[in-house]
């Protein structure tokens, strides 16, 4: 189990982070996972992340609550409201800004959302940039026979159903709710690497004890399913995160993530050359 640390990124928004942290670089296939939030943000004060570049993995943004504005070097640009996903490959590498919509901004509210990092595999990382934007509506939503579970399929298959969103590696991404007391035995992969990260409630965690907010709580390799267990006495809110690793040399830097010192260097080249193009404002 690890405890997200609460601190505040970019502009000055909150974020917890169960990874990467000193302790745990990162969890082949996945880079880092920051919950936004959640925090409310009186009018005008909303902050968000200007102009910085990626390249070599994806990012990907799942809006809980508050609405953001994003804008690339290519042109592309979209809003993002409570429930919408964005995957974004950034392959190659752009130049993105993830800010707060202007009725949010002007406005204020609760932010709360998450970003999760994707690695690519070394045949896929300089692949060209291209997004899967998906408005909440068209989230696959499956609930058990009894009722007492339903999930929010953003990649991967849960319950009978399928995601809308493709990965370039298999990668399951499921926001369960968890009625107090209720299971779910997720089938996942025995080779995959898989954790839960709790919003609400309590999970149950083995020998770790019991998950709670802002904790993550990593499963063993051991067995081809993994548990949810609500033992609270609220609505377990989590989600669950599992991913074929990689097994690749991983050098990361900043906002690059590829397989070599010199590949990083280029990046940074690449990026001060103006390759990676810049916004228009
Ligand atoms: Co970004």
């Amino acid at each position: 189990m690890v405890t997200a640390s609460a601190k505040y990124e970019g502009a000055g928004f909150l974020v917890h982070r169960p990874f990467p942290i000193r302790e745990l670089h990162d969890f082949d296939p996945f880079m880092l996972l920051d919950e936004m939030g959640p925090m409310d943000v009186r009018p005008g004060e909303a902050k968000g992340a200007p102009d910085h570049p990626h390249r070599g993995f994806e990012t990907v943004t799942y809006m809980l609550s508050g609405k953001f504005e994003h804008k690339d070097s290519y042109g592309h640009s979209g809003k993002l409201g409570p429930g919408d996903v964005q995957w974004m490959t950034a392959g190659s590498g752009l130049i993105h800004s993830e800010m707060p919509e202007r009725g949010f901004l002007q406005e204020g509210g609760r932010l709360h959302g998450l970003q999760l990092w994707v690695n690519l595999p070394k045949r896929d990382k300089m692949i060209a940039p291209h997004y899967q934007e998906i408005p909440s509506r068209r989230i696959p939503l499956a609930t058990s026979n009894d009722g007492r579970v339903t999930v929010r399929v953003i990649a991967g298959e849960a319950l009978g159903q399928s995601a809308v969103i493709e990965t370039r590696t298999p990668i399951q991404f499921l926001h369960f709710h968890i009625g107090p007391g209720a299971t779910i035995s997720q089938p996942v992969p025995e080779e995959f690497n898989a954790f839960a990260y709790v919003l609400g409630g309590e999970m149950a965690a083995g020998a770790a004890g019991v998950g709670k907010t802002h904790q993550m709580v990593i499963f063993g390799r051991d067995g081809d399913e993994a548990e949810l267990q609500s033992v609270g006495e609220a609505v377990l809110d989590v989600l669950l995160f599992a991913g074929q690793p990689l097994g690749e040399p991983v050098a990361r830097w900043g906002p690059f993530v590829m397989n070599t010192q010199q590949e990083i260097q280029e990046a940074i080249r690449d990026y001060q050359a103006g390759r990676m193009g810049s916004i228009q404002h």
